[in-house]
């Protein structure tokens, strides 16, 4: 099939060499051969040598997504069965759980798809316009290899303004009940497909949760802020501990309340309602001091031009939270903003000399392994986590 050729300049064709998947609009060469919004399209090198097959987007400045790089195989449904049976097996060694992400973008050859599987329900979203006329395809291809009871189609706007598309929360097929009870590491979870953050749950969080899990003894003091539905504060109160979970959207603690009753672990676990910024803030003031403190902010800076301000509130954040600890008391943070990243350890010293404590670090964690990286793309690994422990 013959697609619109669109040259790049030759960075960018060597970085599509080099596995990278995105050309920006100011790497498209000039003069563009016309291609609609969505459409695939053929990216060739200054020399008009083919490099890869992509979707095209005319509003993001994302301009194409690398989806295939082999000449001989064309997008179309055979290209989409095999990516998805692939992302699907990729994940099947996964244990302890019945959600999981089964699709997740870049990393597994579809651009700007991501599927999640919360039991028998699958939530997937499209994040591009390349991805919209593929759509019913991709339902009847999941419909048929897992027998779902149901599959929602949840595209946020959040994920689809740069693409200049609508929101969509659709059921495509089958039944999908307003909220669904998974099960992690041998507790139980709802889950609210239709308005739950994300797909309904922090799946992306799952071994960091697990390892601090482990690390957590009975009768430890707990304080998970920014705690969404409780997963973390639950997980520690099934190991005995005596947990406060902060949060500041109602409709999220309402479920973290139902989610520790559906777990027998009510008694052990208070649930606070209100800005974690100014809980911190008071607790660090008072006396009371706690063995764990679990930080997972939203994003603090969607943008690199508000990496400083983000970084001004992750650093306010952690100077209240390092006075929160008690001796030998331990640190979890968990950074999902990029423009962070590579600053994080920096802003985690000069809270620590700012409180005058000394920190060792325990572990660094990562997204969770359904949710893999793609090397070459450095912006796919977006979440990290730091378990650090105050000496003394
Ligand atoms: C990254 S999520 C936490 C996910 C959670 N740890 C989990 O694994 O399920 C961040 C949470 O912080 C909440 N949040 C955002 N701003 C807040 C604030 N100022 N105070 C308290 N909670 C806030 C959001 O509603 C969201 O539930």
């Amino acid at each position: 099939m013959a697609y619109p050729q669109l040259a790049v300049l030759p960075s960018a064709a060597k970085r599509i060499r080099h596995h990278d998947c995105w050309v920006f609009r100011d790497e498209l060469a000039a003069p563009l051969e016309p291609a609609a919004h969505g459409a695939v399209v053929e990216l060739v090198d200054p020399h008009a040598a083919f490099l890869a097959y992509a979707f095209y987007s005319a509003h993001s400045h994302v301009a194409a997504r690398v989806v295939s790089t082999d000449r001989s195989a064309a997008v179309d449904r055979a290209l989409f069965a095999r990516r998805l049976t692939a992302a699907m097996s990729r994940r099947e060694g996964l244990r302890g759980t019945n959600a999981r992400r089964l699709v997740f973008s870049e990393a597994d050859g579809l651009p700007g798809l991501i599927v999640d599987q919360y039991g028998d329900v699958l939530v997937f979203q499209s994040r591009t316009a390349g991805l919209e006329p593929w759509k019913p395809l991709i339902v009847e291809l999941l419909r048929d290899a897992l027998r779902p009871a149901g599959v929602l189609e949840r595209s946020d706007k959040e994920f689809r303004d740069a693409e200049a598309l609508p929101a969509v929360t659709q059921v495509h097929t089958g039944c999908v009940p307003e909220r669904v009870r998974i099960e992690e590491d041998g507790l139980q979870f709802w889950v609210d497909p239709y308005h739950g953050q994300k797909t309904g749950f922090y799946l992306d969080q799952r071994d960091t949760r697990s390892r601090v899990r482990g690390l957590i003894r009975a009768g430890e003091r707990v304080a998970d802020v920014f705690a969404y539905t409780g997963s973390f504060g639950i997980g520690a109160a099934a190991r005995g501990a005596r947990v406060v979970c902060v949060e500041q959207q109602e409709s999220c603690l309402a479920l973290a309340r139902e989610n520790a009753r559906l777990n027998g672990l009510e008694e052990q676990i208070e649930h606070v309602a209100g800005d974690a910024f100014y809980w911190l803030e008071a607790k660090a003031g008072g006396r009371e001091r706690f063995d764990w403190v679990l930080l997972d902010p939203p994003s603090l800076a969607k943008s690199r031009a508000e990496a400083f301000k983000g970084r001004r509130a992750l650093h306010h954040l952690l100077v209240q939270a390092l006075a929160l600890l008690a001796a030998d008391g331990t640190l979890v943070l968990s950074v999902c903003t990029y423009h962070l990243l590579g600053v994080v350890e920096e802003i985690l010293r000069i809270a620590a000399a700012e409180r005058g404590v000394r920190l060792r670090v325990r572990a660094v964690t990562m997204q969770a392994t359904d949710h893999p990286w793609v090397l070459q793309m450095p912006m796919t690994r977006y979440l990290m986590s730091w378990t650090v422990q105050r000496d003394g």
